[in-house]
């Protein structure tokens, strides 16, 4: 099997075995590793404990993984077929808070079931069968779209910062922020990108080198800190993010440390993009301080990754997995639909009205 991480599923669907198929994210770089699930439990927990993460690999393995529950559901009474269907979903929907395509993708999942009550059970399943993979095929779609308007902003040999992993391993394919990188270097561009490590959970390091060294990609990993650094010495000339929701006014959240990149961005006069799907656009909230910010536990940063502990025994932790880049610090959003530029209460609107 090749290295290169664009030939490998993020996350899919094993129908013979009734299983969510993923790429164990936790043991990369050091192994690729499959993990075939089929229980609910361990559903839940590959995505509390970011086996797979990503707001739209969330998206799709929680559609997967509803169909599933849905499947081994045993009654052709459509009531008790519903109400075992909506404890799946809620059940999933109380992984991780803070990515919306979490949500979005469960509520188009149920939408299936409320739409069709009057149609015997196993067809109910068989769409929701068709579903599950329609996310995860538009996923695919719209990342090559975000990769093509993102690709309109730079050029050849450009240095490109990026924050976190918003890249394949983050979707079905391409990813979003790394989507112009990886379609670039297919038509033959030549980018130079730095990748924050990202702490405390390294998926910069850990999947976004990765991801993008196996690819044949020019990669330099930074330290968080290092930043600055890297945009004063002239290094970089666009950053690209990804995204887990973006408001109606365009702050958008994304993992810890998005917002102080953006600000260093602003200060070097740097174009700081965010590639973000329309399913990670939640227009039903106003500004970025309304958006549930995940909390995690105190050993991912002072133990995870360490042989031993880094911070003394009994230590207060604040460990905060997303922050939000206040709108007037992004030059731009990316989406499907094409580039929405500021006053974006305006421009996502817009972007919205060319989904109808
Ligand atoms: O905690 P994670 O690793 O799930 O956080 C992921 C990010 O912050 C990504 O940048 C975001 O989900 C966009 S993925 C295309």
């Amino acid at each position: 099997m090749s290295d290169n991480i664009m030939n490998y599923e993020t996350v899919d669907l094993d129908d013979a075995k009734s299983a969510l198929v993923i790429l164990n994210q936790t043991k990369l770089p050091n192994e690729i590793e499959a993990l075939s699930l089929t229980e609910q439990k361990d559903i839940w927990n590959a995505i509390y404990l970011l086996q797979v993460r990503g707001a739209p690999a969330i998206g799709v393995a929680a559609a997967i993984g509803v169909y599933l529950a849905a499947k081994a559901i045993d009654t052709p009474v459509f009531d008790e077929f519903y109400t075992r269907f909506k404890a799946a979903k809620d059940y999933l929907a109380s992984s991780r808070p803070t990515a919306v395509n979490l949500f979005w993708a469960l509520d188009r999942m149920e939408k299936v079931v409320l739409n069709n009550k009057s149609l015997p059970i196993a067809r109910i399943k068989s769409l929701l069968h068709d579903e599950a993979i329609n996310i995860k095929e538009e996923d695919i779609r719209v990342c090559r779209a975000i990769g093509e308007y993102g690709l309109i902003l730079i050029k050849d040999g450009d240095g490109i910062l990026t924050h976190c992993n918003a890249g394949q391993l983050a979707t079905a394919k391409y990813g979003t922020a790394l989507a112009p990188v990886h379609i670039g270097h297919e038509k033959g561009y030549r980018f130079k990108v730095f990748t924050d490590e990202t702490r405390p959970l390294l998926q910069g390091a850990r999947l976004s080198a990765f991801e993008l060294h196996s690819h044949g990609i020019d990669t330099t990993v930074i330290c968080d800190n290092m930043a600055s650094q890297v945009m004063k010495n002239g290094w970089v000339q666009a950053i690209f993010v990804g995204c887990d929701r973006v408001a109606a006014n365009g702050d958008a959240c994304n993992k810890i440390g998005t917002s102080g990149v953006a600000i260093l961005a602003k200060y070097y006069g740097i174009p700081f993009y965010v590639c973000a799907p329309t399913s990670t656009i939640d227009m039903s909230i106003e500004k970025g301080e309304d958006i549930p910010i995940e909390e995690r536990p105190a050993h991912e940063v002072t133990e995870m990754w360490y042989k031993k502990r880094m911070a003394p025994e009994g230590v207060k932790v604040y460990n905060p997995a997303f922050d939000f880049a206040d709108n007037e610090l992004i030059t731009a959003i990316i989406t499907e639909y094409g580039i929405a530029r500021p006053p974006y209460t305006e421009s996502l609107r817009e972007i919205f009205a060319k989904k109808i």
